[in-house]
Formats: structure tokens, sequence, C-alpha cells
């Protein structure tokens, strides 16, 4: 990218040999938002809103799913590059980095199939004591959508997507990496939308991020990342009862393996629950809770699978462990691993836990207790905390005391122990899944959490409402109207 103005220099996980060992390889360069542009931005949101009387706000349905139709042609157009750029810059394999895109191309034409079912039940009209009333969809105003760096373009585009659609101006600043990956979708926008509509940031939150938030002018908050910046993220705007939260955050999901469960599909589901994008998933299981009697036999085979797995680069046949993007996490992995040592825990698979610069090798850690840091921090990374337990009320104790709630994996054969599960955790978290990994999708499912996990609900059906009201137009009935 060829800027005039500050830029941000982009490096990849993936390393090279530099003067004094590996280095990570500089990708490109992306502009770097000021302070001023940020807050230019905004008033171009605001001034395309226009207090809801814009060209946007007041365009019709078919108006708005045809300027739609009109990105999606254009963002498939760039599909190679996207791809190219999701392996450089977040290090997701070419498999992940595909059904990243394909999904999210699924994901905005689902889209436009459930406006237009929406928008047909909402004209209906409805008649009740004397009163007819047609309710309309309507817009909220303006949007700041966030993402994390996981699913810098799925995740962003499942809050900004809607709520564009919807009718409402978009501000969406993009995340700490996967930011070159926009730069080809940044034309697109402004070929298929009116002026102002959306408006890309980058930069730190403190400088662009902290202004926006206290002119009071934003009406929706559509961030994925941690309960702790979408705090603080609120507590900036002066009118927060006038502020909408979208919100998906913290989340350790745990899986439980019971003496009943069939240990070939434990092993497979945990591995690919924990490990999917070396780890880096709201939805990844962080926790394995395995009954005592076949705990050593659970560990010594997910162990066996772990090392079994290769690592290398994103776009090699056959990988499935690659490097991190976040600089900070090979050596906060390294501290969590140490921490669980000096507590009794050991590594169990070979390979484990090997560190260098970006690539970190997994590692399963045996028996993981509530002294360790594994046992309460979400990980986001290659590491599995193994806890042995007696009794199930040990893991339902667990959930009841955390101060998260997305979802669970309970992995039994027995009918009647799988029963007496899912009534305590269907009311501790958002999703239980029987025998098989957590995961979002499909996107068509609602997507929530409790407590720190989220607010609002995410999905293609769930997304559309909770980016607009419904507002009435209602008409005393007289004979006349009530033909
Ligand atoms: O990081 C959180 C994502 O929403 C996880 O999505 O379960 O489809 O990988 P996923």
């Amino acid at each position: 990218v060829h800027w005039d103005g500050p830029v941000i220099e982009v490096y990849s996980p993936v390393c090279i040999p530099g003067p004094d060992g590996l280095v990570r390889k500089f990708v490109g360069s992306y502009p770097h938002t000021t302070p001023k542009e940020s807050m230019e931005a905004l008033d171009a949101a605001v001034a395309a809103y226009n207090d809801g009387q814009g060209e946007w706000p007041t365009m019709s349905v078919e108006g708005r799913i045809k300027c739609m139709q009109k990105f999606v042609y254009l963002m498939v157009q760039q599909r190679d590059l996207i791809i190219k750029l999701l392996m450089w810059e977040i290090g997701k394999t070419l498999a992940d980095s595909t059904k990243e895109f394909d999904r999210t191309v699924d994901y905005i034409n689902d889209t436009i199939d459930a406006l237009k079912d929406l928008d047909r039940e909402s004209s209906r009209f409805k008649q009740a004591e004397g009163t007819i009333a047609q309710i309309r969809r309507a817009p909220l105003g303006v949007v700041l959508s966030m993402g994390p760096f996981n699913y810098p373009l799925n995740e962003i585009f499942t809050t900004l997507i809607p709520a564009l659609i919807m009718g409402n101006t978009i501000l969406f600043k993009l995340p700490k990496h996967g930011i070159l990956l926009h730069y080809p979708l940044l034309n697109a926008f402004k070929e298929a939308f009116p002026k102002g509509t959306v408006n890309t940031l980058y930069g730190r939150g403190a400088e662009i991020i902290t202004p926006i938030m206290e002119s009071g002018k934003v009406n929706v908050l559509a961030f994925i990342g941690s309960s702790k910046v979408a705090n603080g993220l609120k507590k900036l705007h002066p009118k927060v009862n006038r502020l909408r939260a979208i919100l998906s955050l913290d989340a350790k999901n745990a899986a439980i393996v019971t003496k009943n469960a069939d240990l070939d599909v434990a092993v497979s589901e945990c591995l690919l629950g924990s490990l999917s994008f070396n780890g880096q998933r709201c939805t990844a299981l962080k926790l394995i809770f395995v009954q005592k009697e076949v705990a050593d036999e659970f560990v010594t085979r997910l162990s066996k699978a772990v090392s079994a797995l290769k690592g290398g680069l994103p776009w090699e046949d056959g990988v499935k462990v690659t490097p991190l993007p976040e600089p900070g996490k090979p050596g906060y992995l390294k501290e969590c691993i140490e921490d669980a040592i000096e507590h009794g825990a050991k590594i169990m698979n070979e390979g484990g836990g090997y560190n260098q610069e970006s690539f970190v090798f997994p590692a399963v850690m045996y028996p993981v207790n509530d002294s360790m840091k594994l046992y309460h921090e979400e990980q986001f990374g290659p590491v599995i905390p193994v806890v042995p337990f007696e009794t199930i009320d040990e893991p339902i104790e667990y959930q009841i005391n955390a101060s998260h709630g997305m979802q669970v994996s309970i992995f039994s054969q027995d009918p009647i122990e799988v029963s007496k599960l899912i009534d305590p955790f269907v009311n501790l978290v958002s999703r239980v899944n029987i025998n098989c990994q957590a995961q979002r999708g499909p996107d068509v499912f609602p997507f929530t959490g409790r407590k720190d996990s989220a607010e609002g609900t995410l999905s293609v059906y769930d997304a559309l409402r909770s980016f607009s009201i419904r507002s009435l137009v209602a008409t005393k009935a007289t004979e006349a109207n009530k033909q």
C-alpha cells in the first residue's frame, strides 16, 4: 500500500531468519487513522445518518439489498488476495482461511434472504383492540463495530453487515492483526454504498476510539473481544442508557468427559475444539474435565493425537499448528505452563510447549487444579489443561462460580447421565454440545452467552433484530380501513 500519511507496518507471524535469530516477516503498510481523521469519520457517519433522514436510512429495503449484492459481488473478486492475506497476517491455515472467506460470503447472502423474510413478516398489518398497525423495522443510528484478530473478516462482518443492511451507518475499527486484508474492500464499500455510510478506522483505541465514544454520538456499540475493554468503552459514553451494546466477550468453555464417554469421540472432538486455529477462538474448549476412572487413558490418547499434529506454515499441506500473530502470546503461554508445572502438573505430549519466537507447539497439561493459572485464565492459545474429577458436581460447581457462560461440551454415551447434565448447563451457558466440540456455527443458530460472555444475540436471524427497532404506524380501525 502506498500512502502519504502515517502508516502502520504490518509484520506476519511467519518468521524468517534475521541477524540475531528469527524475525517476523514484513508484509506491508496500512494507513493509520489520526485522531482528527477519526472524528471526521464519525462526523461522516453522523451526517450520512442525518437523524434517520439520510439517503441510506431512508432507502427502501430493495435498494439496500441491491447495494449489498453489489458489495458482495465486488468482494468475491478479491477472494484469492484476501485468503492469502489471512494466511500471512494471522497465520490461519489455507483450509481455515478459505472457510473464513466463504463463510462470510454465505453470511452476507443469508442475511439478504433473512431481510427479505423479515420485511415480508413486518409489512403484514396487525389488528388488535380497534387499532391497525404496520410494523416497520427501523435503524438505530451510528454503529461502531469492532472485532478481534482471530476472525478479522468474518467476525467484524457478523455485526457490520446486519447493522448496515438495516439502514444504520457504520464506523468500523479494524482489529490489531488482519488489517491489510481489508484494504481491497475499501473500494467495494465506496462503490456499493452512499457516501459516509461505511467508514473504516485503524489505530490505537485510546487515541481514536476514546474521543468517538466520549462524543456520545455512537448509538450502538458492536464489540467482540474482552469484557474488560467492552466495559471500558461503554463507560466512556456520556449517556450510557442511550447506548445499545451487542457484545461477544470472555469464554473459558469446559469439556466434561465422564467415565461413560466414547473416548475416541471425546479425544477427536476435544482435539478439534481445543486446537482449531491454535486454540485462538472464543468458542474453543479451554478446560477439559475428565472423570478419574478414565482420566489417564484419555490423557494418553489425547497426548498421542496432539504429538501427531503437523506444525508449519499456513499454506503447507496437512499443517494444523501455525505461528501465532500476537507477539506476547508465546511468552504468556510459557508462563502458564511453568506455573502449572510449579503446582504439580506435567507436559504430557512429545514436543509439547516447544516455544520459539511466534511458534508454540501445543501442550497437554495434566493434572490441572484450581491452584493454577490455566484453570482460571482464558489462555486463547495451544495449551490444553486437563482436570481430573470424581463426581459430576465438580464441573457444575466450576461453571456456577465462573464469571463467564458461553458453551460446554459433554461427552457420555449414557443417555440418562446426559439428560441429567443438560438441564443445569442450559441455565449456566448459552449452548450445550453433546458428544461434540464447541463452536459458533451454523450461523443461523443463535450465538450469545451469559454473565461476562455476551450482551445481545448474534446469528443471521437475531442480528437483523439486534440492529433495529420495531417501530409502529398505528391507525384507529374504522369500517372502511378494516377491509
Ligand atoms: O472466536 C470466536 C468465534 O466466534 C468462534 O467461531 O466457533 O466458528 O470458530 P467458531
